[in-house]
């Protein structure tokens, strides 16, 4: 299989000097498309700015806003059998970038933020045949709203965890299905959990999108 993976943070500038963003290390995108190229797949990896080397084999696409990586998902997801959403995106942005840098004003200031396109959203809205694994990160009503996501993002699929993950070698997973039901739990390090993942999907996905080749 080909597999699209997206992965770590994006940052939305204020101005050209400061960025808003997240603590996503990027570590289980990145264990994702180890996982799946060890296990003799092709991984097309699109990755926010994060600290760690793409791994050997991958076709890499390095972004930084959300925006970027939209145009990028959106551009790879056609030659690939499906995608796994891992990236911490940005949820909103500033409605306008100030050229050069903002000086101080003495007082508080506010900064107008949008939301930003929900990548996700549209591979899953252009799937197709092609299979779409989403990430949810939830502190309350877990399963519930992974459900709604899964939904809303026309996934097959979606990964549960919780935002101690953000940030650290281990994770604790759900694979949720279009019930609502955990089918599979995995907990320990992002490699082994990865490498599970990726196992469990080579052997449950439909045969429509394995025929794909
Ligand atoms: N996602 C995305 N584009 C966005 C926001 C989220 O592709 N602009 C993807 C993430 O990569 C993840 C899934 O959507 O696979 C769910 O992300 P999450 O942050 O848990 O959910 P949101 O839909 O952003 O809702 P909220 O943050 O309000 O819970
Ligand atoms: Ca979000």
């Amino acid at each position: 299989m080909r597999i699209l993976i997206t992965a770590g943070p994006t940052r939305e500038y204020i101005d050209d000097v400061r960025y808003l963003s997240n603590a996503s290390s990027g570590r289980m995108g990145y264990a994702l498309a180890q996982a799946a190229l060890t296990q003799g797949h092709q991984v097309v990896l699109v990755s926010g700015p994060v600290d760690l080397k793409p791994p050997e084999g991958c076709e890499f696409h390095s972004v930084e806003t959300t925006d970027e990586m939209r145009d990028a998902s959106v551009a790879h997801f056609p030659d690939c059998d499906g995608v796994i959403a891992a990236a911490a995106v940005s949820d909103y942005k500033p409605r306008e970038r100030v050229e050069g840098k903002l000086a101080k004003t003495g007082g508080p200031i506010s900064i107008d933020m949008i939301e930003t396109d929900d990548v996700l959203a549209q591979l899953g809205a252009a799937k197709g045949s092609r299979w779409v694994v989403g990430f949810a990160l939830e502190s309350q009503n877990a399963r519930e709203n992974a459900l709604q996501k899964l939904r809303a993002k026309n996934c097959n699929w979606i990964v549960l965890n919780h935002p101690t993950a953000i940030g650290s070698l281990d994770n604790q997973i759900e694979l949720i299905d279009d019930t609502g039901h955990p089918i599979m739990k995995w907990a320990g390090a992002k490699q082994d959990i990865s490498n599970q993942l990726i196992q469990w999907l080579e052997t449950n996905l439909p045969d429509s999108s394995r025929d794909l080749g």
